[in-house]
Formats: structure tokens, sequence, C-alpha cells
């Protein structure tokens, strides 16, 4: 067997399914799970009939590249969205289709690591737990960087040491952060670019939650926005990762797309065609419905609005919680352990979420999650107020 497995850490719901083990929670409140980044919003049914037309077309093998209707749909909305003029992003070379995020990201770290002792994969901490297990299985180093309250919960990258700069290969940014929620800013980008440039390490900018935002009129910038404004029309050493799981709440079609650097899409392309990791056609004809409209996008943010405005009006002086940038998670800090309030709270009043400091490393004795537990409100509107009331309750007991 492959030794680094055993270096794999449990996932944090396996974590949290040992804590709450022995806990008897009352009969008598039904359960509510904001534990998991599940999006429960209804599919788009346009999606769903678009998927259903094209059921024929699982007679055929889907290429690794895909359908060039789904890649010029895709470069039409990185247009759109990320104000990249038109014509710098060639639908043959700069994107390719994904089966969701998590094995992009994954399989990426896996393209792109070179095998040498030294080499670091940087990534936030808290973070998505992907990509601390592709650098391991990829033969890297995780190296992790706090996200503290101070720092507006983004990593304080002008404190990372130059040697560390000098190892890294890949510099994972997760923007708006799960779980934090933090944007990281258009000048701090275009700062990470010129260190990427400078130090020849790749950016790999996982954007999953970038389409949940609140104000209309200002949607977050991304990677591909920076390379805009900075004229990098090669988009050198710069990929992004966006998926349709929580734009379109579509978890279970499984797709998504990177964009970028030619030279390296090229590489990973390579590296797919082996992994065997094709976009079923049907899967991609659902996907270029998806990607074509923004209406359901827009009514999606409407219905996390009012989540996020209902359950912060209710914890207002319970916790000490804020509204995040984007995504749809609320990061509060716990009056003590973060464990015991995640298990105690469960115990009292059925409630279930995730201990900060499950979703985060401990690095010279600490650990950016601690005291803090992470809350996704993805259930229904009446449900998240339930639980925040259930969560007041608790508190002031
Ligand atoms: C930060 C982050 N990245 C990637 C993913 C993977 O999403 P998907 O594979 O559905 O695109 C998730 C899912 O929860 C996530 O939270």
């Amino acid at each position: 067997m492959n030794r680094i497995l055993n270096q794999l850490q449990p996932y944090p719901f396996e974590k949290l399914r040992a804590l709450l083990a022995e806990v008897r929670p009352p009969a008598d409140k039904r359960p509510i799970a904001l534990s998991i980044g599940e999006p429960k919003h209804p599919s788009p049914d346009f999606v769903a009939e678009a998927l259903a037309a094209n059921l024929d077309q699982m007679a055929v093998y889907p290429t690794t590249l895909g359908l060039p209707a789904l890649r010029e749909a895709i470069v039409a909305w990185c247009e759109r969205r990320f104000g990249v003029p038109s014509g710098w992003l060639d639908a043959a070379r700069h994107v390719l289709p994904v089966n969701g995020t998590r094995e992009a990201l994954f399989a990426f770290t896996q393209a792109v690591v070179q095998r040498d002792a030294d080499g670091l994969v940087v990534s936030p901490n808290p973070f998505y737990q992907i990509y601390e297990g592709a650098a391991l299985l990829a033969g890297a180093t995780p190296h992790y960087l706090p996200c503290l309250a101070e720092k507006g919960f983004n990593p304080d990258f002008d404190a990372v040491p130059t040697d560390v700069w000098r190892r890294t290969q890949i510099l994972f940014l997760c923007s708006p952060g799960n779980p934090t929620g933090a944007l990281i800013p258009l000048d701090v980008l275009r700062t990470l670019i010129a260190l990427a440039d400078e130090y020849d390490f790749v950016i790999a900018a996982d954007e999953c939650y970038s389409e949940l935002y609140f104000d209309e009129d200002a949607p977050p910038p991304g990677l591909l926005s920076a390379c805009a404004q900075l004229g990098r029309r090669d988009f050198k050493r710069c990929v992004v990762f966006h998926s349709l799981s929580k734009r379109s709440n579509l978890p279970g079609l499984r797709s998504g797309f990177v964009a970028g650097d030619a030279e390296i899409l090229k590489a990973f392309l390579l590296y797919r065609t082996y992994h065997g990791c094709a976009m079923p056609v049907q899967t991609q004809l659902a996907s270029v419905a998806a990607w074509n409209d923004e209406a359901h996008v827009r009514a999606n943010r409407t219905l996390y609005r009012e989540k996020f405005a209902a359950v912060l009006d209710i914890l207002d002086g319970v916790l000490d919680v804020q509204r995040p940038d984007g995504g749809f998670y609320l990061w509060a800090k716990t009056p003590g352990d973060d464990t015991a309030f995640a298990r105690d709270l469960f115990a009292r009043e059925h409630v279930t979420l995730v201990p900060g400091s499950y979703l985060s490393r401990e690095v010279d004795g600490v650990n950016p999650g601690a005291g803090r537990v992470r809350m996704a409100l993805v259930a229904p509107l009446a449900e998240c107020v339930e639980a925040a009331e259930r969560i007041k309750a608790f508190v002031r007991a």
C-alpha cells in the first residue's frame, strides 16, 4: 500500500461523528444540521431538462478536453463575470471542464508538484482538506498560513518568510474562503502574482463560492480579474477553479472548470487523460445551460441573503459573529472551547455544527480554528432561524 495514505487526516465529519457518538440529543427536538456544506436550494429545472434531453449521449465516450460548446460558454462567462477582455481566453487552450472542483484541486496538485524533497504546497489555515491530502499524495509538504480575525481572516502574506516562497510550488487561495467567508482583495491578488513570478510558483485559486455574495452591484473579484487589471493576457502561473455546485445548486451534477495559464492546462490535460476523468457529454450539455443563465444564480443569492439577515439578527449580542464577504458559512467565535460547544449544543438542542479546530491544523502551538465554529446556512430559512433560536437559548442558558 501507499504509505502516504497513513498521513491523511480523518475528514472533519469523521471527527465530528466520533465527538457526538456517545451523546444522546433530545428526541423531542428535530435534528438540524448546520454542519455539512451541501447546497440545499432546488436545482434549476432547465438544467435537469437539458440533462434528460441528452441522455442518449451515454452511448459515446466523452473527451477529456470537452465540447467546444462548453468551453466557449465558460469563456463567455469568465469574460462577463471577471471583466476578462474578449479574445484573451482561448476556449481551445485556456479552459478545461472538471467533475467539480474537488477532484480538480486534487488532480491539479498531482500534475503540478515536482517531487523534490523541499517542495511546499502553501494553503490558508483553516482550509478545505483536499489541499492538504493532495499535497501529501503528490509528495510535497503542506505549509499552512493562519487566517486570523485581526487580519480579516485572510493569511498575512507579508509575514511569509522568503525561504517559504522559494520552496513554494503551489499557493492555494480560497476566496471567498471556506470556512471564514473572507475575500482576498484585488491588490493582494496582484501582489501574490508578483510573488509567483519572482519565486516561480503556481497560484491555484479555489473560487467555488465566488457567486454567493451580498451586493448585486459589486460581485467579488477573482484571480482572473487581477490578471485582467494587470494586462496579463497569458494568465501565467494563474489557474482558477469554479463549480456549478454552489453557484447553481448542482452538487450532484459534478461540474466545474479550471481556467488560466495555457501551458499549465496543457500539462494538466495530459495528466487528466491518463487519470480518466472526462465529463460525460450529457453533463457537459446541461452545464452549458447553467453557465449561460444568471437569473437562477441571482435568485439563489436572494435566498442566502435572507437567511444571513435573519440568523445574524437572532445571534446579535449572543455570539461574536459577522456577516462574511461571501459564501454560505458563518464563522462564529465560541464562548469557550469549540469542541465542547459543538458537543453540548448537540446534546441540548440537537443542532450540529463543525468545531473550527477540526478544519485547521495546529502550527507552533496555535490552531487558528480553535474557539470558533462553522455554521453552513444551507437548510431552508425556517430551519436556519430555528437553529439560530436554539443556539441563542443554549448560549443564554
Ligand atoms: C473550498 C471548497 N473547495 C472545493 C469544494 C468542492 O466542491 P465541488 O467539488 O462540488 O465543486 C468545496 C465543497 O464543499 C469547498 O468547500
